[in-house]
């Protein structure tokens, strides 16, 4: 017996101190801002320390916002001792400088690398050079990590994000760490011993349906990314998450397709970071981005990933069980036409099998709320009937009477 005891506690001690990552940072999905979607590799502090004010001054921080995240390209070089150094033209204060000043902003700072020789956008990547970027980051005063998998040809994918997560640990600075692999190694079977989020498809385009081709690769429409991976919902939860990339709302969509795109991403549980220039945009976009009622299906404390339940036509229904048994509805009209959907409730049972939970509208009656109306619509005793704009949604919210 004392011998079985011990060895546990071996096994246990060795787990804690050799393999994990930081754990409970990220129990609900992460929300922040990321530099990629709207600015690419122009990214310098002064834009950062803007972005951090808009972000607090617009109350995107209030309504949930923390990371500010800066992406590829805002390294310099390697110096004699292979510490990577920001760029010195447009980092010209430091990476601490500006980490003090995003955290006195009371906010977060990420950063980006890549498991590769080099990022995406060819500036150096972490290869070889892991231990010692995550003790820079770490003295930084960093919080979060995206990491890339451009130029990893030969590597492992759950070795190499194993080796950074260990790198991470080990420096001692708790980094939330976000996988960034696209999907083809199927993070989502062993990511979540590793990171906090992994991406689950390549690059997202300002696009509501549809592709962009850039040669050797495409980025996708947010209903091509919706649709992309059947069967990874079982995988997120709390620590853990599917990340169906960056937003890009903000960025040249309809409104109508901005806040589909918002409700989309609230439903799966994905992290919210905001992909637009916070500084410059439209009350039209802040609003989409800070409705706090979408922002709490997302960040619904069981953390469970919505999914498809009904389809009809052009149309279809998405549910996300939450907390206390309600349940978030999303109405989703993909069609290039309007169109008036019709429930009646009574009929209906919504069932997730891969959670265990069940919604028997003739049994229990709901209260029922639109999100976006913000307004109390009635309950499921009553037919529900509704016009839905082409690429638009109606978000619901339904509360046990
Ligand atoms: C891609 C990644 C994008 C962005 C870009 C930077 O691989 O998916 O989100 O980080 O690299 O070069």
């Amino acid at each position: 017996m004392m011998r079985r005891v011990f060895v546990l506690l071996l096994f246990f001690s060795a787990v804690s101190v050799y393999a994990q990552k930081f754990e409970g940072l990220a129990l609900t999905p992460p929300m922040g801002w990321n530099s990629w979607n709207h600015f690419g590799c122009a990214v310098n502090e002064a834009l950062i320390m803007e972005t951090a004010d808009a972000m607090v001054e617009s109350g995107m921080k209030d309504a949930g916002y923390l990371y500010v995240n800066i992406d590829d390209c805002w390294h310099g070089e390697r110096d004699s001792l292979g510490f990577i150094h920001p760029h010195p033209g447009h980092f010209p204060s430091g990476m601490k400088a500006l980490a003090d000043y995003v955290h006195s902003r009371g906010l977060k700072l990420g950063l980006y690398s890549d498991a590769g020789w080099k990022t995406c956008a060819g500036r150096p990547g972490s290869r070889g050079y892991e231990y010692q970027d995550a003790m820079q980051y770490a003295k930084w005063g960093i919080d979060y990590l995206k990491y890339d998998w451009c130029g990893t040809e030969g590597l492992n994918a759950r070795g190499a994000y194993l080796t950074m997560r260990d790198a991470l640990y080990k420096a001692g600075r708790p980094i939330v760490f976000s996988i960034c692999e696209w999907g083809n190694d199927n993070p989502w079977e062993w990511g979540a011993d590793i990171g906090h989020l992994w991406r689950i498809s390549g690059d997202i385009a300002p696009i509501f349906d549809g592709e962009e081709g850039h040669g050797s690769w495409s980025s996708w429409g947010v209903l091509q990314i919706l649709d992309m991976r059947k069967g990874v919902r079982k995988y997120a939860g709390p620590d853990h998450w599917n990340d169906f990339d960056m937003m890009e709302v903000g960025n040249g969509m309809s409104t109508d397709e901005d806040r589909a795109h918002f409700s989309l991403w609230c439903m799966m549980a994905s992290p919210l970071i905001a992909g637009n220039d916070l500084r410059i945009m439209s009350q039209t976009t802040l609003e989409i981005l800070t409705n706090r009622e979408a922002i709490a299906v997302n960040q619904d404390s069981p953390g469970i990933q919505g999914f498809k339940c009904y389809q009809k036509d052009h149309w279809e229904i998405w549910a996300k069980p939450l907390k206390d048994g309600n349940l978030a509805l999303c109405f989703l009209n993909r069609g290039l036409n309007s169109v008036t959907v019709k429930i009646d409730w009574t009929e209906q049972v919504v069932k997730d099998d891969q959670f265990g939970h069940q919604y028997p509208f003739s049994e229990q009656v709901y209260s029922i709320r639109d999100l976006w109306a913000k307004q109390d619509i009635g309950t499921t005793e009553k037919a529900f009937k509704a016009k839905i704009n082409s690429h638009d949604v109606i978000l619901l919210r339904l509360e046990k009477k």
